[in-house]
């Protein structure tokens, strides 16, 4: 097994620094190994208590501090990490770095460490602003920092602007992609990706959906746009974003999915379906919301096309691929979907096992190959299985 990646989280003191702990958790719940350094102050926000459960490792304040690892502990962390990620990271550690300041355990660490450096800043809209930080931001980019915009929105201080920390998911993708450093190994590809649940509708106020979130559709799309391929994402409704460079198309129920798909379908070179699709709809839909009355009801369901199937049927050059969640006989049951979709590859995951699934930030999935090829993958988070399913698809090419 690789050795795991060393991100070092610097913590400075913004009000923003109790959300690290979920950044922190989720690193190391994926397999990282999570060295925190605190800054003073920022321990009165959140205590190194905390981040040393949450983390595995003792989490360093004291430039002096003679408990650490390392002979020379602002030395060893800088030339330990892979990645050094400081959030939040406020106008001051800002200042610092852009000055090459260094009186203090993290931005010693700063100025030792020869690893890739993501910022990602929380502070007050009118600090953030001022020309003084701007200045050292421009700075600090042009040495080849990362910075994180910050997003807008209501601030601790009762100010609605930019400086809000930006979600952790955001943070967590860009420490998984400036540590990856994929190549660009899909350019000239085009790639259609299905995403979310499908609405069914019942009447104006009701619909039949299912816990689909489109985490594992939306991670696809973003390595994929990523690794260089023009990307399609078909999506349910979901509440994320669509990932820079993604020529999304938001659709509701099945058989709109399904008409955007085999539009597309000429122009792909794949279609990855990680959409949860409605097999079944209402078969009547009522204009007028139905009333209830102190009888059962009855509400009978017809099938809906199948799309993977559908373009399995009409697969020329393209390279289909599926998923299946599946709660017993997983194998047989997806090798089964597998030749009844005509794909090339299914992804599946059982969903009775913890860290898979719906929902989550990570999944555990075997890659099933058409030439009977099995590919059992360790938990990972879904940005992780999306670059090793584009591996996977970049093989059968
Ligand atoms: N799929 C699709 N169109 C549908 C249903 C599913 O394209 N109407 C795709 C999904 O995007 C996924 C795969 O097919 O890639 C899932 O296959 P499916 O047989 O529908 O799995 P389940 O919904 O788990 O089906 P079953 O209830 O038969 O286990």
């Amino acid at each position: 097994m690789n050795k795991p990646k060393t991100v070092v989280v610097g913590i400075t003191g913004g009000i923003a620094a109790y959300k690290i702990a979920e950044l922190v958790s989720r690193l190391y719940k994926n397999g990282f190994n999570v060295q925190v350094v605190m800054t003073k102050h920022a321990t009165r926000f959140i205590t190194p208590l905390t981040l040393r459960t949450l983390s595995n490792n003792p989490v360093l304040v004291d430039m002096f501090d003679e408990s650490g690892t390392h002979r020379v502990q602002h030395i060893g962390v800088a030339e330990e990490a892979d990645i050094l990620v400081i959030a939040p990271a406020t106008a001051n550690i800002i200042a610092k770095m852009a000055c090459g300041i260094a009186d203090d355990l993290l931005s010693t660490i700063v100025l030792a460490t020869r690893a890739p450096v993501l910022l990602a800043p929380s502070m007050n809209t009118n600090m953030y602003d001022h020309p003084a930080t701007q200045d050292n931001i421009r700075k600090l980019k042009d040495r080849g920092v990362t910075i994180l915009e910050p997003a807008e929105g209501e601030l601790a201080c009762g100010v609605t602007g930019r400086g809000r920390l930006p979600e952790i998911e955001t943070i967590y993708d860009k420490i998984i992609d400036v540590l990856e450093d994929r190549p660009r190994d899909l350019v000239n590809k085009t790639i259609l990706v299905t995403a979310g649940a499908t609405q069914e509708d019942i009447d104006p106020v009701r619909f039949i959906t299912n816990h689909s979130t489109g985490k594992m559709g939306y991670a696809l799309a973003a390595a994929a746009v990523r690794r260089g391929a023009r990307v399609f994402l078909v999506s349910g409704p979901t509440y994320l974003t669509v990932p820079d460079g993604v020529e999304s198309r938001q659709v509701r129920s099945a058989r709109e999915m399904n008409d955007i798909c085999h539009e597309l379908f000429g122009q792909v070179d794949v279609v990855i379906g990680a959409a949860a699709v409605a097999d079944y709809r209402p078969l009547d839909y009522s204009d007028e919301k139905l009333k209830k009355n102190d009888n059962d009801m009855v509400i009978k369901l017809t099938r809906n096309p199948d799309i993977l199937e559908g373009l399995g049927k009409r697969k020329q050059h393209q390279i289909l691929v599926g998923f299946a969640a599946e709660t017993s006989d997983v194998i047989q049951n997806a090798r089964q979907k597998m030749q009844k979709k005509n794909l090339d590859l299914l992804v599946a995951n059982d969903l009775t096992v913890e860290g898979a699934g719906f929902a989550g930030d990570t999944n555990i999935v075997t890659l099933l190959f058409k030439d009977g090829r099995e590919e059992k993958l360790p938990l990972m988070s879904k940005l992780e299985v999306a670059g090793v399913i584009l591996d996977a698809v970049l093989e059968l090419f």
